[in-house]
């Protein structure tokens, strides 16, 4: 039997990466994260960045994104992705889960890593990226889930969870039925 893809949004620093990988690994299914396969066939994101800019960047983006979204896979997408329109009709039908994560927490998981659109604003342009967006993040999301305090084991244990009321409806009658 194949299922929906199950597609993991949310702000930079959010754990998209590392929760995808785990839960992927848990249901022993495929895994991708469309900023790595980005960066495998183009270079470095910083560099699609200064190169094409960040028009250029999605427009890649949206033909990666497009690509990922099989049947029985787990995709990581960028944070940004769900600005297209394109990728968010492509999300219909898929399992979404928006994870989050507090601006305090991500401060940590930020240091050392190449994120351009935050290069120079740091936290406080994370803090503006994530308010922007979260509206869209949140009509998209069928999960939602924060990160910030707690071991990503347990948010795999709550992804798959949830997976499973949606995958066998049947077994988790509404309480009037
Ligand atoms: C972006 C997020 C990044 C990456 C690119 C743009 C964004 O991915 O796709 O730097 O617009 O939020 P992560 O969310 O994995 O950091």
């Amino acid at each position: 039997m194949s299922h929906p893809p199950v597609v993991l949004i949310g702000p930079m620093g959010a754990g998209k990466s590392s929760c995808g990988r785990k839960l992927a690994k848990r249901l022993g299914r495929p895994f991708i994260d469309t900023d790595r396969q980005i960066a495998a066939a183009n270079g470095p994101i910083p560099q699609i960045f200064s190169q094409h800019g960040e028009e250029g960047f999605r427009a890649i983006e949206r033909e990666v994104v497009a690509d990922s979204l099989a049947d029985d896979h787990v995709v990581s997408l960028g944070g940004g992705a769900i600005l297209d329109e394109s990728t968010r009709a492509n999300l219909t039908g898929c399992h979404v889960v928006l994870l989050t994560v507090t601006q305090d927490a991500v401060a940590a998981r930020l240091g050392g890593s190449v994120r351009p659109l935050i290069a120079d604003g740091g936290l406080t342009e994370w803090r503006r990226i994530w308010e922007s967006r979260k509206d869209l993040y949140e009509s998209l999301a069928g999960l939602t889930l924060d990160t910030s305090n707690r071991p990503m084991s347990r948010v795999v244990d709550e992804v798959v969870a949830w997976l499973e009321s949606q995958e066998r409806p049947g077994e988790h009658p509404a309480p009037d039925a």
